[in-house]
């Protein structure tokens, strides 16, 4: 373990990447230690093809070693008490990045993140969504552009085939957790396509 930070860790929808959030999930927890994980509720509670919401939230609770937060009470008490250093949200759905890019706190992860960058701290985002160049990208924008918010560098995943979608390079979590504790955007945020 290379420090200390506290960071919050949440899970949103985006189901096909959970694997890989998972991944992003260990590795974060043998960097930094104290990892407090969180999930949305449709993530809480969505059984799909890429496997049961309980298993991933087990899955979760025993790679932090704590319970996941769930709800938004069980989220609210991260701004009052400052309990996060850094708040990543891996996946970050299309519907999270609206509601950031627009001031909507009606789910646990989202209350977690207006409860922490009240107290003036970094958010990571880590977007995986088929409409980031359609409906998401103003969105993307509007974050792009917000104080105290940062990207994990994203690109177009598979431009012929989906051609709006974008989604995060989860193997530069932690250098985009690094450089945002650092008050700095990791580059390139803009990554060609896949090889
Ligand atoms: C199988 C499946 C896969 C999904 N994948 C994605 C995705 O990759 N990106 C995305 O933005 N939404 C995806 N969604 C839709 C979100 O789960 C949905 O918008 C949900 O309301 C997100 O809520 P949350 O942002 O609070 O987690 C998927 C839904 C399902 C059922």
């Amino acid at each position: 373990m290379e420090q200390q930070v506290r960071v919050g860790f949440a899970f949103c929808g985006s189901f096909c990447t959970f694997s890989q959030a998972m991944e992003a999930l260990g590795r974060v927890r043998a960097r930094y230690g104290d990892v407090t994980p969180i999930v949305s509720e449709a993530s809480a509670v969505t059984d799909t093809r890429f496997g049961r919401a309980c298993d991933f939230t087990a899955e979760m609770e025993r790679i932090c070693g704590k319970p996941v937060i769930d709800s938004i009470a069980r989220a609210e008490p991260i701004g009052p008490k400052g309990l996060l250093d850094v708040l990543v949200i891996c996946p970050c759905t299309g519907n999270t990045l609206a509601k950031l890019a627009n001031g909507v706190t009606d789910t646990a992860v989202t209350m977690a993140a207006k409860a922490h960058l009240r107290n003036g701290r970094p958010v990571v985002l880590c977007p995986a969504t088929n409409d980031g160049l359609a409906a998401s990208a103003r969105n993307i924008g509007a974050l792009l552009d917000k104080k105290n918010v940062y990207f994990v560098p994203f690109r177009q995943d598979d431009p012929a085939k989906k051609p709006t979608s974008l989604v995060a390079d989860f193997s530069q979590v932690e250098d985009t957790i690094d450089a945002a504790l650092a008050g700095r955007q990791l580059q390139p945020v803009l990554l060609g396509p896949p090889a």
